[in-house]
């Protein structure tokens, strides 16, 4: 991954110009970032629409539609800059994980610019996307905790520097994001039913007590798949008493044991590894209840929760310019045969050391 390309427009890294693209899932995005950290241009097409009816996410429908809107998005994304494709200093694309057949829409589009345009490619990882959304909006101090929690993944990730990332907790089956959606979908609700069951759980009066998935002590990993079998039996056994069910008190149940496991999974991680920052990020991030409950925990225990707003939060090419930085100040660019990685590892993915 460690490429000599010869780039003939490098700039200073504050005059840094990179054009970002995302296609990793159901969003085709492009973005133009400036030194990393201003977003001159931050264009998303979602799909959502097209995937609603079939209740989640159909690659191939979701690679047809990239293959539609990439191009214009892209000029999309350079115009509205202000800027010219020959301003640009380098292209970032995510390189996983994701889907492949949804990834490689991109990366096939951006390896096109970066060889036209003779400037380096930045292979980029989605997750340390998400994370850093919040470089974009906040100052960093490490070392940091981060909370990914989206459709696809539920991690407790330190960082120790800037860029070097270790995964010290995941979900050992469903990511909280995709439990949200099986849930609400459980409940006939739109997808993704994340946003449902928050507002539901918000306005609910009541509560029905479902089971925490604590694991071994000590472990920062995750478990949603058992809350989820138990948010199923409550459906089924009111239904066959012929009960009317209270979705909302389900909803709000659901909500709460999750918010529950996360929030103290994650001040343990803070505490044990010192950090003075929680950066909060991912599509789930935009939950009320967990930004609230979370607010509350820090407060207490005097450490700052950092979250980028909510367009930061779900998927977007910005945040992809915003990790792929890390890689553009180091000089960490990747060769051109670069291929899609569904399971790209974050930590692999850290930048380099030596060189800051
Ligand atoms: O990060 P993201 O946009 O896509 C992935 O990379 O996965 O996250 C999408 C996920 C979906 O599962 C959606 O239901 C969930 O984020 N989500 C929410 C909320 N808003 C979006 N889940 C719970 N509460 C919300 N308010
Ligand atoms: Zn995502």
């Amino acid at each position: 991954m460690n490429s000599e390309t010869t780039n003939i427009r490098i700039r200073k890294e504050d005059e840094a110009l990179i054009l970002a693209i995302e296609t990793s899932c159901d969003e085709t995005s492009a973005s133009v970032i400036l030194g990393g950290k201003h977003i001159l241009s931050n264009i998303v097409s979602s799909q959502i629409d097209i995937h609603e009816r079939f209740g989640g996410v159909v690659p191939e429908i979701a690679s047809r539609k990239h293959v539609e809107a990439i191009t214009v998005i892209m000029e999309q994304a350079v115009k509205k800059s202000g800027h010219e494709l020959a301003d640009l200093s380098a292209i970032a694309v995510t390189q996983g994980p994701g889907l492949v057949g949804a990834l490689l829409v991109g990366i096939v589009a951006a390896k096109t610019l970066s060889l036209a345009l003779d400037i380096p490619l930045i292979g980029t990882h989605h997750i340390a996307g998400h994370i850093y959304a919040n470089g974009l909006v906040h100052e960093l101090i490490y070392p940091s905790i981060a909370l990914v929690v989206s459709g696809g993944h539920t991690e407790l990730v330190l960082m120790k520097e800037e860029g070097v990332f270790e995964v010290i907790g995941r979900t050992r089956d469903d990511a909280v994001g995709e439990a949200y959606d099986k849930v609400a979908r459980s409940l006939r609700l739109p997808y993704p039913g994340g946003p449902h069951i928050d507002r539901m759980a918000g306005e609910a009066q009541t509560s029905i007590d479902l089971p925490r998935a604590w694991l071994e002590e000590g472990s920062f990993d995750f478990s949603f798949s058992g809350l989820k079998s138990a948010v199923l039996a409550v459906i089924n056994q009111t239904r066959m008493k012929g009960e009317a069910l209270d979705e909302a008190a389900l909803a709000r149940g659901f909500q709460e044991s999750v918010i529950e496991v996360l929030v103290v999974k994650a001040l343990r991680a803070v505490k044990q590894f010192g950090v003075r920052q929680l950066l909060l990020c991912g599509g789930v991030a935009a939950n009320r209840g967990l930004r609230d409950a979370l607010a509350q925990r820090c407060e207490e225990e005097g450490v700052d929760l950092l979250a980028p707003p909510g367009n930061l939060c779900t998927d977007n090419a910005a945040m992809i310019g915003a990790a792929a930085f890390l890689k553009f100040k180091r000089r960490q660019f990747t060769e051109l045969d670069m291929r899609a990685d569904p399971g790209l590892s974050l930590e692999q993915w850290s930048v380099r050391a030596g060189i800051s």
